[in-house]
């Protein structure tokens, strides 16, 4: 195929070439009623380059296929028999690939280390989530992927479960045997989707973990803001065997997508897949040296622990990500949330992820000499300042095994049924009715219908003293828990 081109953006200048006075949304008009303090901000472009796909982009009848076009190349790109572009992020695309392979009520394997938007879709396309817990690794105090072993065990104790979802890489950037899980699944003829969130990079160039596609999984889910060069929002199904099929996904993404999607980002979709064909294997390498270059530099800073590839061994990771820095910088006396939070403050930059152990910095193709000078430089002035931050109370971080809570009910009954708020000392033995998840990266520590422990708790309401974020429970506090009322 001619990856030179670009339909979406070729049809995007086109639009604007011809100057088309579209008289539907959106009401800005090509930005003719754009205020401009507003654009001063924002850029007019953006809002000239924002035309609604029917009647904008294409015609009413959509006649000159220019989405199917980009998608066909983009497939074509990363091996796939077929892609499809979404605007709603991948929180949207792993549910509609969810309920693309189990409907309410059907089994579905899933991977509990999973983000807060697959949980929301065990939630809201009522399947019976059959949990499949991650390696836990103590010494990092890191959850890895399952193994495939794990697959085969839950597949055979729920013969009649639809399939599995996995999420390979980990925010850590640590993965799964992709291949391994999927041979595990289709032993039992049933497919395998692969949150690949963290993954857009992988198809482009082999120094990294093998990418869903040549893994053999069914369905893989990549949002291209993450690791790649797409705007936010921007997310991407890949499709291949005859598991799943193609008609029932475009159905089911239909159910649940929007009727405005953001030709914006289609178009920074479009212009990444020529972009990673035409020079994707060059920018990976440099990022890749790059990144090794960094782990070099902070290794020899004291006090920090620098992950890198010995994570990669058996009962831990399978394989992992070098584009993720990940440094443990409990030995200086602060948590990753402090070393953030210190180091947007003092430094002005922001790393990508962070928990009670460590930052995460992702390094991408767009790094070049100042940005990779500039985070080493940062974190050196955070171990030379580190005495100087303020103690908090300490996290109590659970044992091993703590987290693998008992599933009470499904987790629809209990998030939609009858539900009350309770003081948290009363919570404990109490089914929860909501999700519970500091952020980032995301991950419930609870979920609903999981049975609280104390020692859930515990870690909880450390966390909370300590300054976890936790959007998603009605009280972030964590003074009182939402749990499922007594009949
Ligand atoms: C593993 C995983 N899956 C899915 C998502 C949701 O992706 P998006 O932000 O594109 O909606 C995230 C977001 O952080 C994630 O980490």
């Amino acid at each position: 195929m001619d990856h030179s081109r670009v339909p979406v953006l070729e049809a995007l200048q086109e639009f604007r070439r011809r100057g088309d006075v579209a008289y539907g949304p959106p009401g800005h008009k090509q930005g003719r009623g754009t205020d401009p303090r507003v654009a001063e901000i924002l850029g007019m472009d953006v809002f000239r380059s924002d035309v609604l796909s029917l009647n904008g982009l294409d015609d009413r009848r959509q006649s000159q296929g220019v989405l199917e076009q980009a998608q066909e190349l983009m497939a074509d790109a990363v091996g796939a028999e077929q892609a499809f572009f979404s605007t709603c992020g991948s929180s949207l695309s792993v549910r509609t690939a969810m309920c693309s392979v189990a409907g309410p009520g059907e089994k579905l394997l899933v991977s509990r280390n999973a983000h807060k938007s697959v949980i929301a879709a065990v939630i809201i396309n009522g399947m019976e989530p059959v949990w499949v817990h991650p390696k836990f690794d103590a010494e990092r105090h890191m959850a890895h992927p399952p193994e495939a072993d794990d697959v085969r065990n839950g597949l055979r104790e729920h013969p009649d479960a639809k399939g599995m979802l996995l999420i390979t890489p980990t925010d850590w950037g640590t993965c799964a045997d992709v291949r391994a899980v999927a041979d595990a699944c289709h032993a039992s003829d049933v497919p395998l989707i692969v949150d690949e969130a963290w993954g857009a990079h992988l198809p482009f160039h082999d120094g990294l973990p093998v990418w869903g596609m040549n893994a053999d999984a069914d369905l893989v889910v990549t949002s291209v803001h993450k690791m790649g060069g797409a705007i936010e929002q921007s997310s991407v199904f890949h499709l291949q065997h005859d598991r799943v099929s193609p008609t029932v996904l475009k159905q089911r993404e239909d159910l649940l997508g929007t009727t405005s999607a953001s030709t914006l980002i289609y178009a920074a979709l479009d212009g990444w897949r020529r972009q990673m064909v035409e020079q994707g294997h060059d920018l990976l390498d440099a990022a890749l040296h790059r990144a090794e270059r960094v782990r070099a530099r902070l290794r020899e800073l004291p006090g920090l622990k620098v992950m890198g590839g010995e994570v990669v061994e058996e009962d831990l990771a399978a394989e992992f990500d070098p584009l993720k820095i990940v440094v443990d910088v409990r030995d200086l006396g602060i948590s990753g949330m402090q070393a953030a939070e210190w180091l947007r403050a003092n430094c002005h930059i922001d790393v990508g992820g962070s928990d009670t152990c460590r930052i995460s910095a992702s390094i991408t193709h767009a790094d070049d000499e100042e940005t990779e000078k500039l985070l080493v430089e940062s974190v050196r002035s955070l171990v030379e300042r580190a005495d100087s931050i303020e103690r908090r109370p300490a996290v109590h971080l659970p044992e091993p095994g703590v987290l693998e809570a008992e599933q009470a009910v499904l987790p629809r009954d209990a998030f939609f049924g009858p539900a009350e708020q309770v003081p948290a000392e009363r919570a404990v033995g109490r089914i929860a009715a909501e999700t519970i998840s500091p952020y980032p990266p995301g991950v419930p520590v609870v979920a609903p219908g999981e049975v609280i422990t104390a020692a859930v708790l515990d870690y909880l309401r450390s966390g909370v003293a300590h300054g976890f974020l936790i959007p998603d429970a009605a009280d972030s506090s964590l003074e009182t828990l939402r749990v499922v009322a007594r009949p």
